[in-house]
């Protein structure tokens, strides 16, 4: 049987966090031994947002370090920062004169924005979600695993995809699947449990970042906002807290949320965040460790250079195809 090719990414527009972690990072190594994986950096959609130019390069080494740190794996999964793929911003635009403007302000990243009284949003950010459908139908990928807030971006992505295969009545692009985990889709934020945990928040209070020092972590754990029921319980109703945290627990650990649950119930409010936050700690600690390993082997030109030149073969064959098949090709 033929392996079956998967394609994610992270925008790194801040330092990545638990929530990017549980959600898409660790998912990606754990699929890598199995799949054809290509997994890039998505610095192109970092800029849909304005951003500083030396902290953005700094998230970016970030983020491709965290990668590797993570335990992605050169020889197995394809690295590699997307502007390097320049069939990636071309094909993004052929993939926007086949999507309409209904389809993209139906998106709700923009939509809440738009609620949010927002107008200042620049067309980068309108059409984001037309590169994210390019960045995945260039590799003919099955599999796009992913967190629950980018599964609307992927059923964008397969609407246009069937429209352009129907249009030219052929298998020009594979339909793609998004991917979710059954625990830790979303992760919220630590102190206002009903909101994603995200990068781009002001406070950083309720938000770990992969990069925070385990001491800070735990803090961060100890001082989450819980309820006043006193008893640990998986119901996200009515204890939003309790329950992000033991999926948090549940999904670091690799174990159901029954197993925590098992473990857990006796416990006091206080106990169970020092049980999660050595947990949490643990696995930051084990990351921070490979980081400062992996950074002082040097290698991550090396690594993305030639992600980039695997991912491009792919890519220009895929984008060739489409250009003749519209027509713009001879
Ligand atoms: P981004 O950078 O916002 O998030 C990267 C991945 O992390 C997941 N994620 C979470 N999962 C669980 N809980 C959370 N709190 C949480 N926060 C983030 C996201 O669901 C995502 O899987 N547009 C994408 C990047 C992208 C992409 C692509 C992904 C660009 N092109 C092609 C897949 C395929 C983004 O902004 O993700």
């Amino acid at each position: 049987m033929d392996t079956k090719r998967m394609i994610s990414g992270i925008k790194p527009s801040g330092h990545l966090t638990l929530g990017n972690y549980i959600g898409a990072l660790q998912n990606f190594v754990k699929y890598q031994d199995d799949y054809e994986m290509f997994v890039f950096i998505a610095n192109l959609h970092t800029i849909t947002v304005p951003q500083d130019p030396s902290e953005l390069r700094n998230n970016l080494e970030e983020a491709a370090l965290l990668y590797l740190a993570a335990g992605l794996n050169p020889q197995k999964a394809t690295i590699f920062l997307q502007s390097d793929v320049l069939e990636h911003t071309q094909l993004g635009h052929i993939l926007a004169c086949y999507s309409y403007l209904g389809e993209l302000n139906r998106m709700t990243q923009y939509k809440d924005k738009v609620a949010k009284g927002e107008t200042n949003h620049t067309v980068g950010f309108y059409t984001y979600p037309t590169l994210m459908a390019a960045d995945i139908l260039l590799y003919d990928a099955h599999f796009v695993p992913v967190g629950i807030d980018q599964k609307q971006h992927v059923e964008l992505t397969r609407d246009i995809a069937e429209r352009m295969n129907n249009r030219y009545n052929k298998e020009l692009f594979l339909i793609p699947e998004p991917l979710l985990e059954e625990v830790g889709v979303k992760i919220y934020d630590l102190q206002e449990p009903t909101k994603k945990m995200s990068k781009s928040d002001i406070s950083d209070k309720g938000c770990i970042y992969l990069m925070d020092t385990p001491k800070k972590a735990r803090k961060k754990i100890m001082s989450a906002v819980t309820d006043s029921l006193d008893k640990i319980a998986y119901d996200p109703i009515n204890q939003p807290g309790i329950s992000n945290l033991i999926v948090i627990a549940a999904s670091l650990k690799k174990v159901s949320i029954e197993a925590i649950l098992l473990e857990t119930q006796d416990l006091r409010y206080g106990e169970f965040k020092k049980y999660v936050a050595d947990i949490v700690v643990d696995t930051l600690e084990t990351i921070q460790n490979k980081y400062a390993e992996i950074k002082e082997q040097n290698i991550l030109q090396e690594v993305l250079v030639d992600g980039a030149n695997k991912a491009r073969t792919i890519a220009n064959k895929k984008l060739k195809e489409v250009q003749r098949t519209i027509g713009i090709e001879l």
